[in-house]
């Protein structure tokens, strides 16, 4: 797992540090209120069991759940996975996170939370990485801000993995650009099938990605195969049959499945 990390960005000692700095301050902001921590599932899980035991305050503790679509190290939209057990109407909550990105999770977050009318929301995250945000969020307790890498560590994690080193450190580049690389395809024949791009759109970009080399070996055979089953423009044979696109979304993982319904204007 350790060969896997090309730089160590935050260091465990570093960390505990500034858990031991964040816990105080928040012990001091909320002494004599009854807070209740709000952890994000699953990141922010390693940061809170640190952070909890760094206040000094009675707290309670909750968890909710927030998923989101889309590429494998961005998000996408953002949907509510599992609720909270408590009622926050009336209480302090601190929300506990990993790290803000492009801050469309914690955007999603602020507003279902502060429509459930709490004394107080308030959010603490581990990292920040600002040169990624695409919606303003104001953290009001921040760890670490970070350039505009991956990592990985301290409960963050690349494909579920990664998620119980001590440290937060960066992937190896090569490790995360097969899985993108695998995304992007199946965005494109998702988008295909769906209509949203043409078949000539298709190749076109297969063959781009292809000639722009630095392919992982895998995922450019997977592109030269989807060229030949198309065949060639005005040929016998031209297009891609459903068979051809089960098969192809089958190697990147996923199953095929066609929904009827009636149609809609
Ligand atoms: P945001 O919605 O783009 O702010 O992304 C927040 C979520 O994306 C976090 O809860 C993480 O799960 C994930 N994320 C963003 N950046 C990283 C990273 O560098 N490593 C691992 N997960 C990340
Ligand atoms: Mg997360």
């Amino acid at each position: 797992m350790q060969d896997d990390i090309a730089e160590i960005l935050v260091t465990q000692e570093e960390i505990q540090a500034k858990v031991v700095e964040l816990g105080r301050r928040i012990s001091e902001d909320y002494r004599g209120k009854d807070l209740l921590l709000v952890g994000l599932l699953r990141g922010a899980i390693v940061f809170l069991s640190d952070l909890m035991r760094a206040i000094d305050i009675p707290v309670r503790l909750d968890f909710i759940g927030i998923s989101s679509y889309g590429a494998s190290t961005e998000s996408g939209a953002v949907r509510l996975v599992m609720d909270l057990e408590s009622d926050i109407a009336g209480r302090h909550v601190l929300i506990v996170e990993d790290i803000v990105d492009t801050g469309k999770t914690l955007a999603y977050l602020v507003e279902n939370l502060r429509a459930r009318r709490p004394a107080s929301l308030r959010i603490c995250a581990l990292l920040d990485k600002p040169e990624r945000r695409q919606v303003p969020i104001q953290i009001d307790y921040v760890g670490f801000v970070i350039p505009d890498k991956f990592v990985v560590g301290y409960g963050l994690d690349f494909a579920e993995g990664y998620r119980n080193l001590p440290f937060v450190g960066v992937l190896k580049e090569h490790l995360y650009k097969e899985v993108l690389m695998r995304g992007a395809i199946l965005q494109r024949i998702q988008n295909y099938l769906n209509r949203q791009i043409t078949l000539s759109e298709l190749v076109a970009w297969a063959r781009d990605t292809l000639a722009a080399g630095d392919l992982p070996l895998n995922e450019a055979s997977l592109l030269q195969e989807l060229i030949a089953r198309v065949g060639e423009p005005g040929s016998p044979g031209f297009g891609l049959t459903v068979d051809d696109c089960a098969d192809l979304l089958r190697r990147l993982g996923h199953e095929m499945r066609v929904s009827l319904g009636p149609l809609t204007y």
